[in-house]
C-alpha cells in the first residue's frame, strides 16, 4: 500500500466517510487501485431529447413558469466523472435524459400510452465542478414496454464528453425485478454491476422521503 501524502488507508477512509455519498463510490476505491474500469456504454436510443428548454438548470422537478412540480419519487443523481486512473475531470458536460414517473418520455417518438406529465420534460445537462463531481434533482422514471415482450426496466440515459472522451450510456437502479430480464442490461455481462447505482438515504438537507443515487462514471482518459 503506497502512502498518500503522509495519510494512512484508514485516515483516507475516514474522510471519505466524512465527505459522505461517495464512500461506496469507485472514485474513493480509486485511491487503492491502479486503475478503474471505463463504465461501459449503450446505445443512444430512441429518445434522445429533440426538445431542449430546460437545458440550464440541474433540478428536471420543476420546469420554468410552471407552478406545479413533476410527479414520482424525487431522486438526487450524483457522483463524480474520473478517467481510468481516478483523477477527476473537470468541466466534462453531462447530459441527462429519461422517461418520467409513468414511463413515458416527452419525445414525438415516444408511442407508449402512459401519460405524459405537464411538469416534466426529463431532460438536463451540466458541466462537472472542479472536483469531476455532478448532481441532478429528478424523478425517478418509470418503466417502460420496449416490445411486447420487453419491459425496459427503470433507467436514465446519460452522455458524458470530456475533453478527448465521449460516452454514451444508461445507468439503472438496484434490486429492480426488471433488471435480470433487460436484454440492453444483460448485454454488458461481467461489466453490468457498473451501470448499477448505489441508492441511500436521503441526507438532512434534502426531502424526507427523496432518495440518493450515486453513480460514477469513469471515461477512459479524459
Ligand atoms: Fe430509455
Amino acid at each position: 500500500m503506497k502512502e498518500h501524502k503522509g495519510l494512512s488507508r484508514r485516515q483516507v477512509l475516514g474522510m471519505a466517510i466524512a465527505a459522505g455519498g461517495f464512500t461506496m463510490s469507485g472514485a474513493v476505491s480509486s485511491v487503492f487501485a491502479q486503475t478503474l474500469k471505463r463504465t461501459p456504454g449503450e446505445i443512444l436510443g430512441p429518445f434522445y431529447p429533440v426538445l431542449r428548454s430546460v437545458e440550464k438548470t440541474a433540478d428536471l422537478t420543476v420546469l420554468p413558469g410552471k407552478p406545479g412540480r413533476a410527479a414520482g419519487q424525487v431522486i438526487y443523481v450524483m457522483g463524480r466523472v474520473v478517467n481510468v486512473q481516478g483523477e477527476p475531470l473537470r468541466g466534462a458536460r453531462v447530459e441527462l435524459w429519461q422517461a418520467n414517473t409513468h414511463g413515458r418520455y416527452a419525445h414525438p417518438s415516444d408511442t407508449n400510452p402512459a401519460p405524459l406529465d405537464p411538469n416534466f420534460e426529463g431532460f438536463a445537462a451540466q458541466n462537472t465542478d472542479a472536483e469531476g463531481r455532478y448532481r441532478f434533482k429528478t424523478i425517478k422514471p418509470g418503466a417502460y414496454p420496449a416490445a411486447a415482450d420487453w419491459m425496459r426496466p427503470p433507467h436514465l440515459h446519460f452522455e458524458v464528453t470530456g475533453k478527448i472522451n465521449r460516452l454514451i450510456t444508461q445507468m439503472y437502479f438496484p434490486g429492480e425485478p426488471l433488471n435480470d430480464k433487460d436484454i440492453l442490461l444483460q448485454q454488458l455481462r461481467n461489466n453490468r454491476e457498473r451501470a448499477i447505482a448505489k441508492v441511500l438515504a436521503p441526507t438532512s438537507d434534502v426531502e424526507p422521503d427523496s432518495r440518493i443515487v450515486v453513480w460514477d462514471i469513469v471515461l477512459d482518459k479524459g
